[in-house]
């Protein structure tokens, strides 16, 4: 996955991943290795920590970090069949599908890694009117979806009043749907406009639970203090609220991950949207590494026993970096899938990373192509809004 412009930075970069990975534990990490019921945990056994996690749906800081960094395939076949059990007891075999409209990628941020990245000139910028968003849902309506995500750049044209007005034209039409907006940081104002004009859900990753790491992935306007104001903002005002992060992002170790994990244990989000980071060529990342699909499952896995209702998705990164990545999300523990609405006239236009797949295909066809994947797997997508199950008793 990397660009041809592959810098030094690269391969600095290629170390630090090795020494993450699971059999490169370091000796030295023996000191680091957690106490269970005074015996110290095998390098190699970590049946016990996942039954940990199983019972109590969290470990300590160290106990995370200490699971990521000496992960072996053994581990990760266990933490999959257990969440994959545990999203069978509240979910079923079944998949929520969410319409992805990408709205514009005229961008004020300068996100290191992000291609829409506002200093990106290489970047063809669009928007899409109102109307095309209207018509998008529609489409997205009549092919069975039931939640539309507005996601977009934070572009200044989408103010409030037009923003609100879209939902409202959406929740007129289609009333029976949900709305989730993914338009990145807000006054707590707008976000309760936006709430009271319809909108049911919102997205925004957090990125990293870590701030001297989110200082490193974003220029120096933005602030970790602001994002995390953003995501208690969201919750107070009544969404249903999805943060995230990227996997094997530029400068992230274990104890970075393990930091995202305690996080999302604390805050108890109803979505969580994990993907592999993929460079981009036309970024100051792009030449570093992408992460990759075995982390990633790994994380999805932990996640759903850290908070097992949770709305998961197996996101199109990582179905870009392995043909049959977002299957293998879902047999990870994933239960939602976001396939692009978007017209295809702009589908390459919205490029966070290189080699976005589904960018030339209709949404309908899309659409057909994912449900046949998914029954290949056992699982079937199902035709409703999809809405986080509070109770966990409640069976399908
Ligand atoms: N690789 C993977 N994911 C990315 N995102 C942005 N740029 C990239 C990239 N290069 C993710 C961010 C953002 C979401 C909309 O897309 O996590 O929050």
């Amino acid at each position: 996955m990397r660009s041809d412009r592959a810098a030094d930075g690269a391969a600095e970069a290629d170390k630090r991943q090795e020494t993450g990975n699971a059999a490169a534990a370091s000796p030295d990490r023996a000191s680091n290795q957690p106490e269970m019921g005074g015996a110290v945990i095998g390098r190699r056994n970590l049946s016990p920590l996942i039954d940990k996690l199983c019972a109590d749906h969290s470990l300590s800081l160290a106990e995370y970090e200490f699971l990521i960094a000496n992960r072996t395939p053994e581990a990760a076949r266990l933490l999959s069949e257990r969440a994959a059990a545990v999203r069978k007891s509240i979910y079923g075999n079944t998949v929520y599908i969410r319409g992805l409209i990408e709205i514009s990628n005229i961008c004020r941020n300068d996100c290191l890694y992000c291609g829409i990245r506002k200093s990106n000139s290489n970047c063809s910028r669009y928007r899409l009117t109102p109307e095309e968003i209207l018509s998008c849902a529609n489409e997205g309506y009549a092919l069975g979806f039931r939640t539309f995500v507005l996601q977009g750049g934070e572009d200044g044209y989408f103010n409030d009043t037009v923003l609100c007005g879209i939902v409202r034209r959406i929740k007129e039409r289609h009333p029976d749907c949900a709305v989730t907006l993914s338009m990145g940081e807000r006054s707590r104002e707008s976000y309760k406009l936006l709430r009271d004009a319809g909108a049911d859900r919102y997205l925004l990753r957090h990125e990293t639970a870590d701030k001297a790491h989110y200082e490193k992935l974003h220029p120096v306007q933005m602030s970790y203090d602001n994002r995390m104001r953003c995501l208690r903002d969201l919750r107070e005002t009544g969404y249903q609220v999805g943060c995230g992060f990227m996997v094997g992002s530029p400068y992230q170790t274990p104890a970075e991950l393990a930091k995202d994990l305690k996080f999302i244990e604390n805050f108890r989000p109803d979505m969580c949207g994990i993907g592999p980071f993929i460079p981009h060529r036309d970024t100051p990342f792009g030449g570093f590494p992408a992460g990759t699909v075995e982390l990633t499952c790994y994380l999805l896995s932990i996640i759903r026993l850290i908070r097992p209702p949770v709305l998961l998705p197996s996101t199109t990164a990582l179905g870009t970096i392995h043909p049959t990545g977002r299957e293998m999300g879902i047999l990870s523990g994933a239960n939602v899938i976001m396939p692009n609405l978007s017209p295809v006239s702009v589908r390459k236009k919205y490029e966070l990373y290189n080699n976005k797949i589904c960018t030339g295909e209709e949404s309908a066809q899309c659409r057909a192509d994912l449900e046949r994947r998914m029954r290949a797997i056992g699982y079937e997508v199902v035709t409703a809004r999809g809405d986080i199950r509070r109770d966990t008793r409640q069976r399908p």
